[in-house]
């Protein structure tokens, strides 16, 4: 019995000294050119699912998300935000999101699996190791109201993306910035979102100083 317990705790002590060498190393291909292998990414989108279910439990979906003035407010937040990543309706994704790994999905799926108050979780706090980035800076209501828009994607149109677009900038620009999210063909003229100002918020987006603040910042 004793001779078993020995074993157990060599075979324990070589596994956590095998796990430092592995770490140390520097053997472990971290390039995003490199995907995972089919077990790593099981594992991980295991977890994520399993975390994003559990975390979320519990989470009451304070307004109606079908009242359009929630799905308008909700348009110019994702248009502003989301959209740069995620692609929309007659909107590629920008550039940067082609480099990410993992890549920005299609949230025309991902609003056919998640509940609403998953999404808003997602929203909220952002996924660990990946770009998705937390909005936890931004109100409720307006992340309720990106739900709302979120849960309009799957079959819609460039057209009827569009408008919401345009009906989405006589709120009179609540954000005081404009997005990359914006289809070609809309009317902003009221909203700071013109063409110009697209490709300087494209070259912000590629710092990633977007509305947050740099992540290295000098210590003033
Ligand atoms: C900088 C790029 C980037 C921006 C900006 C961004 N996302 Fe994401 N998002 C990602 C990436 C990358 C993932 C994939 C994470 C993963 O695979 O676990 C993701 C995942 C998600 C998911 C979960 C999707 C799924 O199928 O599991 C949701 C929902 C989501 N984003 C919504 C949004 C919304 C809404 C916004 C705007 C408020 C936004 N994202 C802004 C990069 C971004």
């Amino acid at each position: 019995m004793r001779k078993i317990i020995r074993n157990v705790l060599v075979a324990c002590l070589a596994a956590i000294v095998a796990g430092f060498v592995f770490v140390t190393s520097g053997v472990y291909d971290i390039a995003a050119t490199t995907p995972h292998w089919a077990l790593t990414t099981w594992v991980l989108e295991n977890i994520r699912t399993r975390s994003i279910r559990v975390h979320a439990a519990g989470i009451e979906v304070p307004v109606n998300l079908r009242d359009p003035a929630e799905i308008t407010m909700g348009t110019e937040h994702f248009a502003t935000h989301c959209a740069v990543c995620h692609g929309a309706p007659g909107v590629p994704r920008d550039d940067i999101a082609d480099g990410l790994y993992p890549r920005p999905p299609d949230l025309a799926q991902t609003a056919t699996v998640y509940t609403s108050a998953q999404i808003f979780w997602i929203l909220k706090h952002g996924i660990k190791m990946t770009g998705m980035p937390n909005w936890s800076d931004h109100g409720d209501d307006e992340l309720w109201a990106t739900v709302a828009f979120v849960e309009q994607l799957p079959g819609m149109t460039a057209h009827r993306y569009a408008g919401l677009v345009s009906e989405s900038a006589k709120l009179a620009g609540r954000h005081g910035h404009g997005g990359p999210g914006l289809p070609a063909s809309t009317d902003v003229s009221d909203h700071r979102s013109t063409g110009s100002e697209t490709n300087a918020n494209d070259k912000d987006m590629k710092g990633m100083n977007m509305e947050k603040e740099p992540v290295a910042q000098p210590v003033q």
